[in-house]
């Protein structure tokens, strides 16, 4: 039931997308520059949390544009409405709508979909991550030199020792491809599907990341803030590999180790 209702909510939120895509749409500013909130966001944002309230009316939901629906539940839904809304707004088709579900404050199942691409990226914990029904798996890449990244940088920029303009330049200066897609939960799907090595990220939310850090682990990877600790969603710093590689990505990350 938890799972019928998680890909319910996921598609319901999908037509949103698709209704909208490519069409006129109201698009307003949200504090900083250009985080831009569309009218898609609220309608996706509506049909998914209508959704998830028709089955379980009692449980907790945190949502980006919505805030906390707080409930004492053990429950909790966390929802991106869309994921990527600088790519929406533009008609880059690097957009999704992402749902995590926690029990008990454990990640317990995730979907993200991409649904002008067609890509539906889902896991449940123990049971693996797939991709349109298929079983998908990290990459085998052991060495950061060889490896293809991709990260994503706040709306405000960060001006910190170590920001994600610092680190992105090392990895540049020696020629390793980092990409930058737009979208932090389709950034953790890639990574889960052997698309990308690693992701890696200064300042995200939980709703950006509950439900993709439960793909890529589900997938063979590994996720952890910037020390190599266990990843929480409730704070900023995330680093999303194939695990082969994550802990020389840590000390490039923190400047310990020169490639
Ligand atoms: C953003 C995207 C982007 C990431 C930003 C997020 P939004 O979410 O995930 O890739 O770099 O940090 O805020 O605004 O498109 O939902
Ligand atoms: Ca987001
Ligand atoms: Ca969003």
């Amino acid at each position: 039931m938890l799972k019928s209702t998680l890909i319910k909510a996921t598609e319901a939120g999908a037509k949103e997308l698709q209704r909208f895509f490519n069409g006129n749409f109201k698009i307003s500013n949200k504090e900083g520059f250009n985080n831009l909130v569309t009218e898609a966001d609220y309608a996706s944002e509506k049909v998914i949390i209508e959704t998830i309230k028709t089955t379980y009316p009692d449980h907790f939901i945190l949502s980006e544009e919505a805030g906390e629906v707080e409930m004492d539940s053990e429950y909790k839904w966390i929802i991106d409405p869309i994921d990527g809304t600088v790519n929406f707004a533009n008609g880059i088709p690097i957009c999704c709508i992402s749902i995590g579900l926690e029990h008990k404050g454990k990640m317990i199942m995730g979907a993200v979909y991409n649904p002008i691409m067609g890509e539906f990226f889902f896991a449940e914990k123990g049971y693996g991550a797939t991709l349109n029904d298929k079983k998908i798996s990290v990459s085998s890449n052991t060495e950061v030199a060889k490896s293809c990244l991709v990260t994503g940088f706040p709306y405000t920029y960060l001006d910190m020792p170590n920001g994600p303009l610092q680190v992105f330049e090392r990895l540049i200066r020696k020629g390793i491809p980092v990409r930058r897609l737009g979208s932090a939960a389709l950034d953790l799907c890639w990574v889960a599907a052997g698309r990308f090595d690693a992701f890696y990220e200064h300042s995200l939310n939980a709703w950006d990341s509950a439900a993709g850090f439960l793909i890529v682990e589900a997938a063979g990877g590994m996720v952890t803030d910037f020390a190599g600790n266990y990843y929480s969603p409730y704070q900023p710093h995330i680093v999303a590999s194939n695990g082969k590689l994550h802990h020389q990505l840590l000390d490039v990350i923190n400047n310990r180790i020169q490639l």
